[in-house]
């Protein structure tokens, strides 16, 4: 595909076998001689002078995507202050990257920018051989005993803490939602109770995730999110380690304890180290993803009162005070919504990734030492696959429309392929018993003024507003 390109003359053999055993050292030693590819050939401009295309990435990409389609195609350039970058459009380009056939993609040198120092070793930057090998060990924390370990945590937790909301005003829902979602995911991730110890690794939590949006990045300016954010990520690291031969004593139900008992291959239990660098991820991963998911729902049931009476109908109709597994399956339209505010609402608005090789897409060469993103939310919107793809209708995915299965890769809010995101059904569990504990005893509604879903889709797509919604309790 390449030979005649007469672009680069990349061929970086090396850099494959060294990510194939996620050698750092010979993967820094690239990084520091590579530079980025030549993109002047590829259509689609520089945007504002330092910025790029920024603000538009995170304030408008339907719209500015949509003009860059029609003007250029599906592949063009876009630039950030971090990078120059190739944006490739549509189910077809979502195929090439994520299949990833003839290890054309790097994740690691995609996502290294926003994790070094922050999130080490995470399992969404290996490679090749090295990833399916991290993968498999991962993987088996997020298997049937174990999620239903796991919703034995969440039905209490997210029930009690869904209680203590103000009702009968208007609240920040999203403020809220984060909040609960940490104090549960200490139980069910790290298994430590709400109180002091869960406040800390809490915090230290945060100021990872802002460090990772620090875009200075400077680790010697100590005061900066990204030097504050290095830290936590010490201290967090240190609980995880100093926690390990304790948790291998006792049995528990959380994602830290069930790690501390699994084998690999060889049977042996899994190294200290590499339960840091997962569980540390996991909770990163988990975390923001799922309340950027939640905010998005509980905006369009505050918009869609029948909708909603419908899912509290549906959950009533389980006769239940809390899910149970096979109860899952069952909540029928409560999985179309999620799905459905997954596709209008990406968590991940684009998905990145680096080209290792030259490679040529819809008759464009692109070169080797390229960052190359998808983008969920144009895949999303287009009206080839998706009937009035701007309006909220749950019933898309149902089995008679079944609108989302016409293109393997054209509904990605998970991604696809090698990398697809590991915690899905227990993102799918997580949603559906919160909104089993919330739909049952309030009425969530919004203010009639407020028309449309105000949202930023960097670094994930949140509220710009905290989502002022009001929750009501029904009194049956
Ligand atoms: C609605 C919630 C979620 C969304 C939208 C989401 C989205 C994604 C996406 C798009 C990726 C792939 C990124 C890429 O290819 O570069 C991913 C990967 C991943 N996600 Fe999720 N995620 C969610 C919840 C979760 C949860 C709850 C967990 C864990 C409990 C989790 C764990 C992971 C892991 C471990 C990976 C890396 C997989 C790999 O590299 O093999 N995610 N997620």
């Amino acid at each position: 595909m390449r030979a005649t390109t007469g672009l680069s003359d990349t061929n970086n053999t090396d850099i494959v076998e060294s990510l194939s055993t996620f050698d750092l050292p010979k993967i820094r030693a690239f990084q520091k001689r590579t530079k980025l590819g030549k993109l002047s050939h590829i259509p689609g401009g520089s945007g504002l002078p330092f910025f790029g295309h920024t603000y538009w990435l995170a304030t408008d990409s339907h719209a500015w995507l949509d003009r860059k389609y029609a003007k250029n195609g599906p592949v063009f350039r876009a630039k950030t202050p971090i990078h120059d970058m190739v944006m490739l459009l549509g189910p077809e380009a979502n195929k090439l990257v994520f299949k990833n056939e003839g290890k054309i993609f790097s994740n690691f040198l995609a996502w290294d920018n926003t994790f070094e120092n922050l999130f080490d070793n995470a399992l969404l930057e290996r490679d090749f051989a090295d990833h399916k090998k991290e993968r498999k060990v991962l993987q088996q924390a997020f298997k049937r005993p174990a999620i239903e370990g796991h919703m034995q945590i969440m039905n209490p937790a997210l029930k009690m803490g869904i209680e203590q909301w103000r009702t009968g005003r208007t609240i920040k829902a999203m403020d809220h939602v984060k909040k609960l979602l940490l104090n549960v995911g200490a139980k069910v991730f790290l298994g430590i109770e709400m109180g002091p110890q869960a406040d800390t690794i809490n915090q230290a939590f945060i100021d990872i995730v802002a460090g990772c949006g620090d875009p200075i990045r400077r680790k010697e300016i100590w005061f900066s999110p990204y030097a504050k954010g290095i830290r936590a990520s010490k201290t967090l690291c240190k609980y995880i380690m100093d926690n390990i031969p304790e948790r291998r004593k006792v049995v528990g139900l959380d994602i830290f304890s069930q790690l501390c008992h699994m084998r690999d291959d060889e049977g042996k239990l899994i190294k200290d180290e590499i339960i840091r660098d997962h569980m540390i991820f996991v909770l990163f991963a988990a975390h923001d993803t799922t309340t950027s998911a939640l905010s998005a729902i509980l905006y369009a049931l505050a918009s869609n009162l029948e909708w909603q009476e419908e899912l509290r109908e549906e959950m009533s109709s389980l006769n239940k005070n809390g899910i149970e597994f096979d109860d899952i399956d069952a909540l029928q339209k409560t999985g179309w919504t999620f799905k459905e505010a997954l596709r209008m609402y990406p968590a991940l608005s684009v998905i990145p990734r680096y080209a290792l090789k030259d490679f040529e897409f819809n008759g464009h060469l692109i070169p080797a030492n390229t960052m190359v993103t998808v983008s969920t939310v144009f895949t999303h919107y287009m009206s080839e696959y998706w009937t009035n793809p701007h309006t909220f209708d749950p019933y898309r995915f149902s089995p008679e429309r079944a609108e989302d299965k016409q293109h393997f890769f054209q509904y990605i809010p998970f991604g696809g392929g090698a990398h697809k995101c590991l915690g899905l059904h227990f993102a799918d569990v997580q949603v559906k018993i919160f909104l089993f504990h919330l739909l049952k005893n309030y009425k969530v509604t919004k203010n009639s003024k407020m028309k449309k879903y105000k949202y930023n889709n960097v670094p994930l797509t949140f509220p710009t507003d905290g989502l002022p919604l009001r929750f009501d309790r029904i009194h049956r």
